[in-house]
C-alpha cells in the first residue's frame, strides 16, 4: 500500500459552540449520525469540534480537492474507534484512516490516505 497524503487540523471547540448556534449550521456540514452521536454526550461540543477537524483534516490529506465537508462522515467503531465515510466516487480506491483527540478547549484530527 503505497500512502498517498497525511492531514491534520485542529479547532476551538467555543467556536464550534458559535457556529452551532445558529439555526440550521450543524445540518449543512454534519450528518444526521453525527450530530445524534454528538448530542447525546456530556461534551456535545468537542465531540463535534473534533468531527469538524476530522473534515478539514480529511480534506487536506486527500490528493484532490472539492468534496463537500458533509460527504465526510465520522462514525464510531464497537470499541468507540473512529471510522471515515466518504460519499465521492473518487475515494473508491482509497483507505483513509483518521486519528482524534479532543479536550475542553481545542480539538484534533489526523488523517493520514493510502492507495486500497
Ligand atoms: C479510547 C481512549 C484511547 C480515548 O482517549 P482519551 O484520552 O480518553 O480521549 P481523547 O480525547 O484523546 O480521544 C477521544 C476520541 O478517541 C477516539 N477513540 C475512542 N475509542 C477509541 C479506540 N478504541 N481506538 C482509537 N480511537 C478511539 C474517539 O474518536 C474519541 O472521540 P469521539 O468519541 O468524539 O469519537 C482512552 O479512553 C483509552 O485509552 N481507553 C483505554 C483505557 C485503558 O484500557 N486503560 C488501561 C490503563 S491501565
Amino acid at each position: 500500500m503505497a500512502l498517498v497524503g497525511i492531514g491534520t487540523d485542529i479547532v476551538e471547540v467555543a467556536r464550534i459552540a458559535a457556529f452551532a448556534a445558529k439555526p440550521g449550521a450543524l445540518e449543512r456540514i454534519f450528518s444526521a449520525e453525527e450530530i445524534a452521536y454528538c448530542r447525546a454526550r456530556k461534551n456535545c461540543f468537542e465531540h463535534l469540534a473534533v468531527r469538524f477537524a476530522a473534515k478539514e483534516a480529511v480534506y487536506k490529506a486527500l490528493p484532490f480537492g472539492g468534496v463537500a465537508f458533509k460527504n465526510i462522515a465520522v462514525h464510531n467503531g464497537p470499541d468507540g474507534e473512529p471510522r471515515v465515510d466518504i460519499a465521492d466516487e473518487r475515494c473508491k480506491n482509497l483507505r483513509v484512516l483518521i486519528s482524534l483527540s479532543h479536550t475542553q478547549n481545542y480539538a484534533v484530527a489526523t488523517a493520514v490516505v493510502e492507495n486500497a
